[in-house]
């Protein structure tokens, strides 16, 4: 198997995978606890944190703003933070994001309530991505804000400060909408409210609890509603639980290759975030769940048969990271698989619909790709000697399973595997140690 940090990787097929491992803390968590931490007053100490560029990013564009930022040697993933009481400086350069979607939309939100001017660059795939869905709101707030195209894609520039709080119902079900708004709203005047008609995940609500200012929630029938005020935030201490959307990668390549049984330790499993499990639950997975706290696990996966699904509607958003390992293991299943109301795939960091359906049609997977979301025939893939991951990390290490569970000792060479730093650099590494 080849080097992860090259562009390309070599990976050989077939198994086992046994053994009991960990994966990298949680890259929706860290980002919200680096952020959090970055306005509160004081000094917080976050360990366990992504050690993904996307992260690395947050915290960089953060130290800009004189966020005080401290890893101490040797302990890679912790971080002692000291935070500015909600007053960043105004950063003297662009804050580039590189890869990460979510960096840049959160920090649009915090640069919205700062009196200052904040310019937000990153990569080729993230000034394809969608922007208004922030813009908009923050501009309801009063904040100042543009990007090219008149504010749909970045570069976006911010001038903040001055806003007032919205009661918002985002057109579409994101974290990352929810968390910009609610950052924002830290320093808006009155209250702000973002009301999901499918709830997303919670982490901005969670990290703001941990800071002191627990949001009031509402949860029902109607859907999600969640409200803050404006307010201090305390500083505070945390361990980041591993990453839900990088276990996914080795839960499902377990199941996939035969003579494999893989423990995946302690990871977040609380709401919006382990819908991949009730997913692999319904194909017929041999996949246990051992709670280690109030929203973590310990996930034990064993090889076994699996049969198609179909994901579709308010289980979306709880799964949209693992579509893409997820079409795999439903490549191998006996049946079909259908995965519909998810077109949010296709504005990620690559088309994951005309991406994932590709490569797997490569493999000799029968699928339709859709507007959105795509159908896979499950059947007998054989590994692609040649694969792409068109630059996107969870393409690339879905793949990565893709060809393991194909056996035969065939190796396939994926292009753009580089990819996976921006959240999992040790991949390769974790699987070899399985093997
Ligand atoms: C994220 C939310 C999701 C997810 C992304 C991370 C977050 O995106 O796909 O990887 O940390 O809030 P959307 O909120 O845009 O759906």
């Amino acid at each position: 198997m080849g080097g992860p940090a090259g562009v390309r990787a070599v990976v050989r097929a077939g198994g086992p995978l046994r053994g009991a491992t960990r994966v990298p803390g949680d890259k929706s968590i860290s980002h919200r606890a680096l952020i959090v931490s970055g306005l509160a007053a004081g000094r917080s100490e976050i360990d366990g944190l992504s050690t993904g560029d996307d992260v690395r990013r947050t915290a960089e564009a953060l130290r800009a703003c004189g966020v005080g930022m401290e890893a101490p040697e040797g302990s890679a993933g912790r971080v002692v933070v000291t935070g500015r009481a909600l007053e960043l400086l105004e950063p003297e350069r662009p804050l580039d994001v590189g890869n990460s979607g979510t960096a840049i939309r959160l920090l649009s939100g915090v640069a919205a309530s700062q009196d200052a001017l904040t310019v937000l660059v990153g990569d080729e795939s993230v000034h394809r991505r969608p922007m208004e869905r922030v813009v908009g709101p923050l501009r309801e707030m009063g904040a100042r804000i543009d990007g090219r195209e008149g504010g749909r894609f970045a570069p976006i520039v911010v001038r903040g400060g001055g806003l007032h709080g919205i009661d918002y119902s985002p057109p579409v079900a994101s974290a990352q909408v929810k968390a910009a708004v609610l950052l924002a709203g830290l320093r808006a005047e009155g209250e702000t409210t973002v009301r999901e008609r499918v709830a997303t995940r919670r982490h901005t609500e969670e990290v703001l609890a941990l800071a002191g200012r627990a949001p009031w929630v509402e949860h029902g029938p109607g859907g999600y509603a969640v409200r803050i005020t404006p307010g201090p935030l305390e500083p505070f201490e945390m361990r980041v639980p591993g990453d839900p959307s990088q276990a996914a990668f080795l839960v499902v390549a377990a199941v996939l290759v035969p003579g494999s049984e893989v423990v995946v330790e302690n990871v977040y499993v609380g709401p919006g975030r382990a819908g991949f499990l009730s997913v692999l639950e319904r194909m017929g997975a041999d996949v246990t769940v051992v709670p280690t706290g109030p929203t973590t696990a310990d996930v034990v996966a064993r090889h076994g048969p699996l049969v198609g699904t179909e994901v579709r509607g308010a289980e979306v958003p709880d799964c949209i990271d693992e579509i893409p390992v997820l079409a795999v293991a439903a490549a191998f299943a006996e049946g079909t698989t259908v995965f519909a109301d998810a077109a949010e795939l296709r504005v990620k960091e690559s088309d994951r619909i005309a991406t994932t359906s590709a490569e797997l049609a490569r493999m000799g997977v029968s699928v339709e790709p859709a507007l959105d979301g795509l159908v896979v025939h499950g059947g007998r893939p054989r590994p692609a000697s040649r694969a792409s991951a068109y630059g996107d990390h969870r393409v690339a290490m879905a793949l990565a399973v893709a060809t393991l569970a194909a056996g035969g000792g065939a190796t396939s060479e994926i292009e753009g595997f580089g990819s996976v730093s921006t959240s999992w650099p040790g991949f390769l590494d974790t699987i070899e140690a399985l093997r």
